[in-house]
């Protein structure tokens, strides 16, 4: 440095602190850039603040959509799922083996390419577009997703690789990775999570082997969409797509949970594939739903090139199943670092049976919250103040009053907070200071006013 950059950031420390900044380090842009940015302590636009940002590697341009958090970067390029002894990277192993061992092409190699380190850092083209995701979807609002600029995003799911890899001439592969959602605070939701994408072309011979003569089935028709099929699909395509992509499923839910386990299809709705199903599987008595799936959208396997097959595709959410699968009771324990928790997954055979012991049982803070909220207040900016300040001490996040005044018309919302340390003790001191901190960013940033 210069004397006079020395100087320069000096200053600039000084009024960091002063003004309850924290300073990160990004990166150096050029000998007289200083290599800093500023970012409020409380502050959930933190790198809006930035010019540029760097992730995995890569520069980016923030610009005014730019809401992705320092809290979500530092959990980036953990890549949990190819973790040795991480229950994410047990589970994994078991789908992929299913998938090996039931699936070969004609040289009896394994059908399915897999991919499982493809950045997340995707384009909106890649997350959405790609997918015929409408321009005016709910899912695209910045309330929803974590975007770097107006260019590129955190994908938020794995499905953004789809066609790309039809395009790459695949017929079949599955993708594994990290994918981003602002979504609310409680067990079973974290900004971070991972899912495992499934996808397969047939093309008119393949789908219709079984049936051994295939020249009296018609493949492709121009008729007309209903609830069963896309119009340029005959009933009979698209009733086996469904079948096939049912079966694949069905099984692997029975060589994960053994054959009696309960499960049930309910219609759904995505943008990229029709018709739609979830399944859901039976947890504690109740219906947990562990994947969408359907049969992909023609239109994306005709902009991919692959316009002469029809195909199936599904994503599942990793954390789901492996929370059922080793009754592992939060979400956050994924990213434990404990080896209390970790040697619990320490296998060699990722098919040995394993049900987790918890290691430490703290009691819980909880402390309430109630305040005025500005028009345009989104709960998901709020849950990300709680995330940032409070890390992974939160453990749940409930509105439990939404009130509107009869007079003023003002919005009062109150939240009741969980705050529980995973592997030691929390005091009520530290809990009330995350607390007050989580509201002090909240009035600063948010515009909220305490009642
Ligand atoms: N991408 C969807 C999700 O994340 C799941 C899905 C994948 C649905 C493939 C259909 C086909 O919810």
């Amino acid at each position: 440095f210069s004397c006079e950059e020395k100087m320069m950031w000096k200053r600039i420390q000084c009024f960091a602190k002063l003004n309850g900044y924290h300073i990160y380090l990004w990166e150096r842009q050029s000998s007289l850039s200083l290599p800093i940015s500023l970012s409020r302590k409380y502050s959930v636009k933190t790198s809006c603040d930035v010019d540029t940002l760097t992730v995995l590697g890569n520069s980016y341009n923030t610009d005014k959509i730019t809401n992705v958090t320092p809290k979500i970067l530092e959990k980036m390029g953990k890549n949990l799922h190819c973790k040795h002894n991480h229950p994410l990277n047990l589970i994994t192993r078991r789908i992929e083996n299913y998938f090996n061992n039931n699936y070969r092409n004609n040289w009896r190699a394994p059908m399915f390419s897999k991919f499982d380190r493809i950045s997340p850092v995707v384009t909106l083209t890649q997350n959405f577009d790609s997918l015929l995701v409408p321009s005016d979807h709910p899912s695209r609002a910045l309330s929803e997703s974590y975007y770097l600029n107006s260019e590129y995003m955190l994908r938020a799911h794995t499905s953004a690789h789809q066609s790309d890899l039809i395009k790459q001439g695949l017929d079949a592969f599955l993708v594994l990775g990290d994918v981003y959602r602002r979504d609310t605070v409680d067990a079973s939701h974290y900004p971070v999570f991972h899912q495992m994408e499934g996808v397969r072309l047939f093309s008119k011979q393949e789908l219709f082997s079984h049936l051994g003569d295939t020249s009296r089935v018609t493949f492709f028709e121009n008729g007309s969409r209903d609830a069963t099929k896309q119009e340029r699909h005959t009933i009979e395509t698209s009733l086996c797509l469904e079948e096939n992509l049912k079966n694949t499923l069905r099984n692997l839910a029975n060589n994960l949970f053994g054959d009696d386990v309960e499960m049930q299809w309910v219609d759904a709705y995505f943008p990229f594939t029709h018709p739609s199903w979830e399944l859901e599987i039976k947890y504690q008595g109740e219906w947990l739903e562990v994947l969408g799936c359907g049969i992909v959208e023609q239109e994306i396997l005709s902009s991919a090139g692959a316009d002469s097959r029809v195909g199936w595709a599904f994503g599942l959410g990793l954390e789901r199943l492996a929370m059922r699968l080793y009754s592992i009771p939060d979400i956050r324990l994924f990213w434990s670092e404990d080896s209390r928790f970790l040697d619990q997954f320490n296998v060699e055979d990722p098919n040995t049976k394993i049900t987790y012991k918890p290691f430490s049982k703290q009691s819980p803070v909880i402390n309430d919250v109630s305040f005025w909220v500005p028009d345009d207040f989104s709960e998901n900016d709020f849950y990300d103040i709680v995330r940032n300040i409070g890390g992974d001490i939160v453990e749940n996040v409930e509105l439990f009053d939404n009130f509107v005044h009869p007079k003023t018309k003002r919005k009062s919302k109150a939240y009741r907070i969980t705050y529980r340390h995973m592997e030691r003790s929390l005091t009520k001191r530290e809990a009330n200071e995350i607390h007050s901190g989580i509201v002090a960013a909240g009035v600063q940033q948010l515009g909220i006013q305490e009642r």
